[in-house]
């Protein structure tokens, strides 16, 4: 009965090269859908008001704050020009407590103010910005902002397990100066980037040929550089650049190709976003784990894998962390002694037979094969749209994908499987124009680097 629970769930995940590329095409239809209009499509495609991406010349010293990943992170980063580009940067990690996860928008935005007051107070002279000059900063908000400047942006909804009802439709600049205020700081807002925008903005400042950046992490989305008059829903003034950046929100893709089983609808159903981020959930690192401890659990209850009743930790939602699920696919001991610590040390099962815990590696196999081919699908869904997914003879133009998060960082085997996958959608040649590129902690820098090229002082300067 295992068994056959197993081969069901391997054939409902299944991912042919055939149906990704049907995955693909229809990332394609619905990125053209929603830079057509506003609610043209599942995918927001939301204009990011970026349209310089970064040169090298920025110089000074710039904040940067990095909400909406594992941790939340305070950075300083010293700027130094075309020939030093970036001199140092210093930063402090901090975990969000759970239940400020969702509180309210003062309690979380007084946290958050109160982390960065402190990252300051600590600051010697030398790492002070010039007398007389406002400290300026860059906001990484991982999350679906409307923007509305490069400065401003209305929260769209929460993802990731956060759900802080009273951010909803309001200003998150508007709501961080005025805890900066409350903490007695004094702080301008020059930026407002989501991660991929900064990631991207940090991987072009290392690479010009950085076209695209992905996060697959605790969520998953991209974004990439488009041409500003193939956006039919922008009505401002063409940049001069001619370019702007587009936070695809890709989370949010749905399309009746994807691979959906049971387990993914009923942790939809239970999830605090039901409908919503369905691309998200089959992919990321928030999710991964909870989709292995609920097929575990399905055959616990049918095929009484685990004895006569359904160990009770295993009923926990989210107990099994995708690096816990990692682990145990990368266990390469004959008896597959990780797998057993495992499932004592988190679900509190013992004595597991080998053929047991075989069984396992392979249900985490098929999960992070899915979500891996599944964004590798996502990836080349982009490249169509740019014109880039086909070598053209004599074709010089180099195209870079920027990659960061926890799941591309540290599951080797989802990465390996994800690159693999591009080159068997691309095709291998594809390998001498395209691309892909760890961009570590970009998006801090990213957003560092942004609000230098918005700093109030910028005409002063010039
Ligand atoms: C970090 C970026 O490296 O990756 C963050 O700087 C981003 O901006 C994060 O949100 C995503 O990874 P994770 O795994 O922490 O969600
Ligand atoms: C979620 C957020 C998105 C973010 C992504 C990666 O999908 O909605 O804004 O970029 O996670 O952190």
């Amino acid at each position: 009965r295992a068994l056959s629970i197993l081969t069901e769930l391997e054939e409902k995940c299944g991912t042919p090269s055939s149906k990704l590329k049907q995955v693909a095409d229809a990332m394609t239809v619905e990125m053209h859908a929603g830079l057509a209009s506003e609610g043209g499509s599942k995918l927001k495609m939301i204009i990011s008001y970026v349209d310089n991406l970064p040169t090298g010349d920025e110089k000074g010293l710039f904040y940067a704050l990095d909400l909406g990943g594992t941790n939340f992170r305070v950075l300083r980063v010293h700027l130094g020009g075309k020939e030093s580009r970036v001199v140092k940067q210093e930063f402090e990690e901090v975990s969000i407590p759970p239940h400020l996860m969702t509180g309210s928008s003062d309690e979380l935005f007084d946290y958050i103010a109160s982390a960065l007051a402190k990252f300051v107070a600590t600051e010697s002279d030398s790492q002070h910005v010039s007398p007389g000059r406002q400290r300026e900063l860059g906001f990484t908000f991982s999350f679906p902002v409307r923007q509305t400047s490069i400065s401003s942006g209305t929260l769209i909804k929460w993802t990731k397990g956060f759900s802080v009802e009273d951010t909803v439709g309001q200003d998150v600049v508007g709501e961080l100066t005025k805890a900066i205020e409350r903490a007695g700081l004094d702080m301008r807002v020059a930026a407002l980037v989501n991660d991929t925008v900064g990631t991207l903005a940090g991987g072009r400042y290392n690479n010009p040929d950085v076209a695209a950046a992905v996060i697959l992490g605790t969520g998953t989305n991209a974004a990439y550089v488009e041409r500003a008059h193939a956006i039919p829903k922008w009505h401002g003034l063409l940049p001069k650049s001619g370019e702007m950046v587009i936070n695809m929100e890709w989370g949010n893709f749905r399309s009746s190709h994807l691979p959906l089983t049971e387990y993914d609808q009923a942790l939809d159903a239970g999830s605090l976003n039901p409908g919503e981020q369905i691309f998200e959930k089959m992919i990321s690192g928030m999710y991964l784990g909870e989709i292995v401890r609920r097929v575990l659990c399905k055959m616990a209850e049918e095929a009484a894998i685990f004895g006569d009743t359904v160990p009770p930790k295993l009923k926990i939602p989210f107990i099994l962390r995708t690096p816990h699920a990692s682990a145990m696919h990368h266990d390469t001991s004959p008896d597959l002694k990780v797998v057993a610590t495992k499932l004592k040390d988190i679900l509190e099962i013992s004595n597991t037979s080998l053929k047991l815990r075989k069984l396992i590696v392979e249900v985490c196999d098929i999960v992070a094969t899915r979500g891996a081919r599944l964004s590798a699908a996502g990836i080349v869904g982009i490249l169509k749209k740019l014109g880039r997914d086909t070598v053209k003879d004599g074709e010089k133009q180099k195209s870079v994908v920027a990659l960061d998060g926890g799941l591309y960082e540290h599951y080797t085997k989802f990465r390996t499987c994800m690159e693999n996958t591009l080159w068997e959608l691309l095709g291998e040649e594809a390998s001498e124009n395209i691309a892909v590129e760890h961009s570590m902690d970009g998006s801090g820098i990213g957003a560092a680097l942004l609000a230098a090229s918005h700093s109030q002082y910028i005409e002063v300067e010039e």
